[in-house]
């Protein structure tokens, strides 16, 4: 579906090697449907010319925060409000941290404070100013307000480097963009999200753990409020941030994640266990550290709950959906896992793919059903994790 048809999309472009693709990336914005206003800033002039893109957007290009001209024809606050969605690309380190700080010392900064419109960037810059700490710190900013980021890519630089800090192509922005104008298909829906890895103490300076990144239930609880779900996530220990505009409870242990669960379940109608949860934690937590004094070392587990089956067991339970990361017979282990924990539907992902699951930003997935299964191909988790549920939610909508 092209959801970008008849949509306004301001496009905001800073000064980087990526802007010569932007008389492309109008162009295909505008096959799609989409009108397109472009907002060049002062540096971004210098790699791209406004002639060019007034033509392919057959729109004026607007330049200047202060020019009375371009004021009296369309000044920057009705501009901030034709717009249905702001794509900054290529979005530069120094746009990054204006962005970040709420600096409105052009136009196209001003327009991002003056706009309600969401906010997508495309960043391009050299591999190391995208590692840099201070970029890396305006990024975080910029997610835990919502501000989507669209890549980098990694490859050849026009620089000479290799690595992170190429803008998307503009058919992959095109793509992205369009995944994203979503329709909210899941409003008035409450989705309660397990994600990432637990922790299992053994001393007061050890843990058992795994190697769930959380990326996938992230993805996932990003996507649910994309289609207007209200999000609770229960997420043990990750390094990413968590989406806006979700409630996100942190925990440690499968025993928290269990209690946490048990606390918010009566209030969701569709329950997604996508956390990798420890099966066993140490039977007796040690209150001192262990001391390295003996040259074998036993430990007794003790099975933790499992979180999934216990709420698909609930006399009212919610519409459940489980993961299962498995190695080896993916459809054989994640069909007896369906029937066993009285599921309705699972994803399987094979995690022996090194391109895919644990850690990876790419996932393939199969789902299956009672009576039916799909394979979702490779793709990136947040445009998995939108097909998943628009999925899931065809099944919950007739169950
Ligand atoms: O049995 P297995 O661990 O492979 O099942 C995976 C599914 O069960 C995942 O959805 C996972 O989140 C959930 N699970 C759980 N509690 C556990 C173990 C697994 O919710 N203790």
């Amino acid at each position: 579906m092209n959801l970008l048809n008849n949509k306004n999309i301001l496009l905001g472009i800073c000064g980087g090697i990526a802007a010569y693709k932007t008389p492309d990336l109008v162009r295909k914005l505008k096959a799609a449907g989409a009108n397109v206003r472009v907002v060049l800033t002062e540096s971004g002039k210098a790699f791209v010319s406004p002639l060019s893109l007034q033509a392919v957007s057959a729109n004026p290009v607007s330049e200047d925060l202060l020019d009375p001209a371009a004021e009296a024809a369309m000044g920057h606050i009705e501009l901030a409000k034709w717009a249905d969605m702001v794509l900054i690309a290529p979005a530069t380190a120094n746009f990054m941290a204006k962005l970040s700080h709420g600096l409105a010392d052009d136009l196209l900064s001003t327009l991002c404070l003056a706009t309600a419109a969401p906010i997508t960037i495309a960043p391009a810059m050299n591999q190391q100013m995208w590692h840099a700490i201070p970029t890396q710190q305006n990024l975080q900013t910029l997610k835990q307000r919502n501000i989507r980021v669209l890549g980098p890519a990694e490859g050849e630089q026009a620089c000479g480097d290799i690595g992170a800090g190429r803008m998307f192509e503009p058919e992959q922005l095109v793509d992205a963009l369009n995944q994203r104008m979503v329709e909210p298909v899941l409003a008035g829906k409450r989705i309660l999200i397990t994600a990432g890895p637990t922790q299992e103490a053994i001393d007061p300076v050890r843990y058992l753990s795994n190697h769930s990144s959380g990326k996938m239930g992230y993805a996932l609880a990003q996507a649910a409020a994309d289609l207007g779900a209200r999000v609770c996530l229960v997420s043990g220990p990750t390094h990413i941030v968590a989406p806006a505009g979700c409630d996100v409870i942190q925990v440690k242990s499968a025993e928290q994640m269990y209690q946490a669960v048990m606390e918010h379940v009566a209030d969701c109608d569709i329950f997604i266990g996508c956390a990798a949860v420890a099966d066993y934690r140490v039977d007796e937590v040690m209150s001192q550290k262990i001391k390295k004094d003996n040259d074998k070392l036993s430990l007794t587990f003790v099975k933790n709950p499992d979180i999934l089956a216990s709420v698909a067991a609930l006399p009212k339970p919610p519409f459940t959906l489980g993961f299962a990361a498995e190695t080896q017979h993916v459809d054989q282990y994640a069909q007896g896992k369906l029937h066993n924990k009285k599921l309705n539907m699972i994803a399987a992902n094979d995690v022996s793919d090194q391109s895919i699951g644990f850690n990876s930003n790419q996932n393939a997935l199969t789902v299956y059903w009672a009576d039916g299964q799909q394979c979702l191909p490779k793709n990136d988790k947040y445009t998995l994790a939108c097909q998943l549920l628009t999925l899931l939610n065809q099944h919950h909508n007739n169950a």
